[in-house]
């Protein structure tokens, strides 16, 4: 299993507006840049089962598109039920242009 630091993608693959799924082999991960800062936390809703990516966005909070639980990019917080667990976030970092995960041990 891969861990350490992974490029996932180029550093103008995410934008201020909508946040960017990365699939790694250990990780379904959704990458936001809020005010120009990235922050990483898992693409699947701690409350049932659906792909956060596809929900919308509205500043700092990523909106489940299934029940529309809510969550803060930068820290994976619940923001908004039903969920009640936070996301797990990951360290990212932008390294010559590209964007990197740092994916744990056993992830
Ligand atoms: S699956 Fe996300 S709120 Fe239910």
């Amino acid at each position: 299993m891969t861990s350490g630091w992974c490029r996932v993608g180029a550093s103008d693959e995410v934008d201020d507006r909508q946040p960017r799924r990365f699939r790694l082999e250990a990780a379904d991960v959704l990458i936001a840049r809020v005010e120009g800062v990235l922050h990483a936390v898992d693409n699947i809703c701690t409350h049932a089962f659906a792909c956060l990516h596809e929900g919308r966005r509205r500043g700092v909070r990523i909106i489940c598109p299934l029940h529309g639980a809510s969550f803060d990019l930068r820290t994976g917080a619940v923001l908004g039920q039903p969920a009640t667990e936070p996301l797990k976030c990951y360290a990212v970092r932008e390294v010559d242009g590209s964007i990197e995960i740092l994916l744990p041990p056993g992830a």
